[in-house]
């Protein structure tokens, strides 16, 4: 089963958008293995984005990601990382498909609400670095009714 790490931005958290992001995720199947609610340091974000060190956004990413507490999670499920993604909507919510997150929510990219890894690599170096690699997991009532 796929996992992947997903983040509720600052902006999203302010909006009062965290229980209808988490709901549309929940909603589509993806089970919450691992979820907390905290305060980015510097640290952590330049971690977590030093792919982009070198890109002229780099640091209003930094700002905007350190600026206020973010939900970060890990969520499981079959082609998690793909699955969070589309229910995400493209980067830029300009190109996102009405009925995405982002598009529904949100107008700019550098004002997107969300984070989720882009592929089987990023996913597993993101959950490690929120959360370590000890994340138990649980048996969901209804497992056997989304998971074939
Ligand atoms: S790139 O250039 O293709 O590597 O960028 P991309 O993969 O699309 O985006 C990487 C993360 O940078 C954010 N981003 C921006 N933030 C602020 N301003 C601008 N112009 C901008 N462009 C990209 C983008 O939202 C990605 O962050 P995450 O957290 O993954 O959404």
């Amino acid at each position: 089963m796929e996992r992947t790490f997903v983040m509720i931005k600052p902006d999203a958290v302010q909006r009062g958008l965290i229980g209808e992001i988490i709901h549309r995720f929940e909603r589509r199947g993806l089970k919450i293995v691992a979820m907390k609610f905290m305060h980015v340091s510097e640290e952590l974000a330049a971690k977590h984005y030093a792919a982009h060190k070198e890109k002229p956004f780099y640091r209003d990413l930094i700002d905007y990601i350190t600026s206020g507490p973010v939900v970060a999670m890990v969520l499981e499920g079959t082609g998690a990382i793909a699955t969070a993604r589309t229910t995400m909507g493209a980067t830029n919510p300009a190109q996102a498909a009405p009925g995405t997150i982002r598009a529904d929510f949100s107008l700019e990219i550098g004002r997107n609400i969300v984070h989720g890894s882009d592929g089987e690599e990023s996913a597993a170096a993101e959950i490690g670095l929120w959360f370590g690699d000890d994340i138990p997991g649980w048996e969901r009532n209804t497992d056997k009714w989304i998971f074939e």
